[in-house]
């Protein structure tokens, strides 16, 4: 359905703002001009926008908000991502819709992407809030038959190397990770992941690693509980940025991310990446999953991904799990 467009778009694309000819896609694409013309019809009364240059073709000039299914396929092919990619408008969370598939036999690995979620799931069963369509909320699904013991540093390494394509793409060097898997700057939340398993015996059978990041939303437009305290790469760089390449450049580096920790006969050890993004080295934090927090110094992870915490007492412990609040000096 979505292929012809995706192909016409795939040619603005690669044209970057030069007006395309429609006569000459029909040819490349051996289609007849009347589908082309269409196709262009059915974008435009989905609000894109292409202005006729006289005796030259269309130029792109206006793309809806939100993400458009064929515009993000056109990324995608030119970014040669071979996995399956679905977008859903609206879903309840795309990691529950990623398992459903899972579970149902679908041939993994594919991502699920939605333009909203109803009930996106954050870690220790809070809210992610969804409402924004300029924000990207998008469900990685493997299959890894491997042992849960080579898959101990997974979310971390995963979330490391989406830090590092973001610093370098959008040269932010503020970029941190804050331990386990938040991506911050300047104090912002911008992105969080929640990974998602199921074991079959002695192997992790369904992998679901899901992830929000906030693209081009206003902090200030948030819902009041995480307005003081959500960022964006918009409002970290200063100017809206386009949604498709971003969603598609996740996706390629998500994938290339998996790909690299699948392939790796160990588990990989995270502690040189996280030397350079860690958020948290040095400084005073309480730690707590369930009962009293532990309070010490963050000293980085062990090869493992536990988080290091230096106690009052002078020890030296790892912790595998939990949320990490800042203390004051
Ligand atoms: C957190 O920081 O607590 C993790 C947030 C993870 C949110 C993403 S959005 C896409 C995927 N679907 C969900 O329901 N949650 C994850």
């Amino acid at each position: 359905m979505y292929d012809l467009e995706s192909s016409i778009l795939k040619a603005f694309l690669l044209a970057d703002g030069a007006p395309v000819s429609g006569d000459r896609m029909a040819r490349e694409l051996g289609v007849s001009r009347v589908s082309v013309w269409q196709r262009l019809e059915r974008l435009r009364s989905a609000g894109f926008v292409f202005d006729a240059a006289p005796r030259k073709g269309y130029r792109l000039t206006h793309i809806p908000p939100g993400l458009h299914p064929a515009l993000l396929d056109a990324h995608l092919r030119l970014l040669k991502v071979r996995a399956r990619v679905d977008f859903l408008p609206e879903v309840d969370s795309t990691n529950s819709e990623a398992e459903r598939r899972l579970a149902g036999g679908a041939e993994a690995p594919f991502v699920v992407l939605a333009g909203r979620q109803t009930a996106g799931r954050g870690r220790l069963g809070r809210v992610w809030h969804s409402e924004h369509p300029e924000n990207l909320y998008a469900s990685f699904a493997f299959r890894p038959f491997l042992s849960p013991d080579r898959m101990q540093s997974f979310t971390l390494m995963m979330g490391l190397r989406v830090c590092e394509r973001l610093a370098i793409r959008h040269a932010l060097p503020g970029l941190r990770l804050k331990w386990p898997n938040d991506l911050v700057c300047s104090g912002r939340k911008l992105a969080g992941m929640l990974t998602e398993a199921r074991m079959d015996s002695d192997q992790v059978r369904d992998l679901v690693f899901g992830i929000g990041l906030n693209v081009n939303s206003d902090p200030a437009a948030l819902p009041a509980e995480v307005r003081d305290t959500a960022g964006s790469l918009a409002h970290a760089l200063g100017s809206k940025l386009d949604l498709h390449a971003e969603a598609a450049d996740l996706i390629a580096g998500v994938l290339d991310a998996y790909e690299e920790f699948e392939s790796s006969r160990v588990a990989p050890d995270p502690r040189a990446l996280f030397s350079k993004y860690d958020s948290l080295r040095g400084r005073p934090v309480s730690v707590g999953l369930r009962g009293t927090p532990l309070s010490g110094v963050a000293e980085g992870v062990d090869e493992r991904g536990a988080l290091l915490l230096r106690l009052p007492d002078g020890s030296l412990t790892a912790v595998n799990a939990g949320e990490v609040t800042l203390r004051k000096a």
